[in-house]
């Protein structure tokens, strides 16, 4: 760099008297040397005034280098421990090479300066990381704050009353906010819901035994009741313990219905189901002179199910039939089956329900008409059991229903003609019920 100021210097002619004054007026540092040569290495010019090379030739690599080639040169070499750094470059005047310019310099100012620039660098770097550091650490307080303020409102929130967060963020932590408080409104519903089956469920238990209590309590309080009065009054507290019974039962199958983990799907035939149901109810039909049905498709097929359950489901809702329709009706089953469904229908000539009652007859201890239900014992949980039971086979209930007229329920259940099998091809299999059972 220096050597092409030098060599830059602009001397009308290349007269070297010109030339050594000028340089006089160039301020050459401590530990630089300058030396500038003709064409010939003749030098004319030696900023070291004393044991210099002015008027001698030199001929030296670097310097002859430059004039043959007509190229800049520069190197850096150490002797005897100290450094030193040179460059030369040729004075070029009308295209032809007329000098040289050597430019040397002592190794000490280089080890300064390397010693100079390592501070730097090191000064520099400490600033870069005590700025990375208080960045993160600024960024890192900007975005951990509100997940420090969530979570101390979770902490600080009492157990028995739940709360929801008025946190306000327009990032991720605003997302994480309102799917914290979708879920606080989720449990609060839950809540809502176990607190009115377990008040439905306590009065439901509570009203046979304040039967079954009124009962015992009269019969003691008779001084001599007469045998056929006490006969009468064990058969109404042995009805109302077998209610009790009833709803009990009905509440642990509730219970099974919540934990899917207890399902235990198998190979089944819901022609083989509907038969099964058809005869245990064909009793029951007869008694109430109730003309009672059942039509299956011929090809019958096996899919994946949780036997109990669907039974218990086809069970109820046709037991509901039967007990809601007057004697002399009638009641049709039907198992059919199309592209995507396998479908039971249960149909009756009975007394039907109210349009605006139809949807609330799937909800837990809902009867139309609680007096009638005491008569026939009923719990209410029934048609609930059953829509439970379809819906974790992926299915549901449809019901059409005109007062005096009747009813039709069908209970709809998914079929995958990959996932079934046809009968043919299970007969020939040792235990078919193993194929899916899931513990
Ligand atoms: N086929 C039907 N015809 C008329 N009303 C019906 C019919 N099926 C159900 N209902 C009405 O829906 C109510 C709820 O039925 P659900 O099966 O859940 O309970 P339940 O039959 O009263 O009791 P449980 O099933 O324990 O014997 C019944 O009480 C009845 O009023
Ligand atoms: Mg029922």
């Amino acid at each position: 760099m220096r050597a092409n100021i030098v060599a830059s210097v602009d001397i009308p002619e290349f007269d070297e008297k010109k030339i050594a004054k000028s340089m006089e007026t160039m301020p050459v540092e401590a530990g630089f040397r300058v030396i500038i040569t003709d064409s010939q290495t003749k030098v004319f010019y030696d900023s070291y005034t004393e044991g210099g090379y002015t008027g001698k030739l030199l001929v030296y690599a670097p310097v002859t280098e430059v004039l043959i080639n007509n190229t800049n040169t520069s190197s850096f070499y150490s002797v005897d421990g100290e450094w030193i750094v040179e460059a030369a470059v040729p004075v070029i005047k009308g295209g032809n090479t007329i000098g040289s310019v050597l430019v040397t310099s002592s190794g000490d100012d280089v080890d300064g300066l390397i010693s100079r620039i390592t501070l730097s660098i090191l000064i520099f770097g400490i600033i870069i990381i005590l700025f990375v550091f208080a960045l993160g650490v600024f960024v890192a307080t900007v975005l951990t704050n509100p997940i420090v303020k969530l979570t101390t409102f979770i902490k600080d929130m009492p157990k028995d009353k739940l709360q929801k967060c008025d946190l306000v963020s327009r990032d991720e932590v605003g997302d994480l906010v309102t799917a914290f408080n979708e879920l606080i409104d989720w449990v609060d519903e839950l809540e809502e819901k176990r607190r009115a089956f377990v008040s439905d469920a306590s009065h439901e238990l509570k009203t046979p035994l304040s039967i079954i209590k009124l009962l015992s309590d009269s019969l003691i309080q008779t001084p001599h009741p007469d045998p056929q009065f006490v006969k009468e009054f064990l058969n109404d507290m042995g009805a109302e313990v077998e209610r009790l019974t009833r709803i009990v039962e009905r509440l642990l199958d509730l219970t099974r219905m919540d934990q899917t983990s207890r399902m235990k799907q198998e190979f089944t035939s819901v022609c083989e189901i509907a038969q099964e149901v058809y005869e245990k109810l064909m009793p029951l039909a007869e008694n109430k002179e109730i003309s009672f049905t059942l039509t299956k498709p011929d090809d019958d097929v096996l899919i994946p199910i949780d036997r109990d359950s669907i039974t218990e489901s086809v069970y109820n809702i046709a037991d509901n039939s039967i007990k809601y329709t007057e004697d002399g009706g009638t009641v049709k089953m039907e198992v059919m089956r199309d592209l995507g469904n396998i479908l039971i229908r249960i149909s009756d000539t009975g007394i039907g329900i109210p349009k605006d009652e139809v949807q609330k007859i799937f909800d837990r201890f809902y009867r139309v008409d609680k007096a009638r239900a005491r008569d026939t014992g009923g719990t209410g949980l029934g048609l609930s059991i059953a829509m439970d039971a379809v819906k974790l086979h992926g299915g549901y209930i449809e019901v059409s229903s005109e007062e005096e007229k009747g009813s039709t329920f069908t209970i709809v259940l998914p079929y995958d003609s990959e996932s079934a099998m046809p009968v043919s091809v299970v007969e020939n299999i040792e235990n078919p019920e193993n194929l899916l059972t899931e513990e």
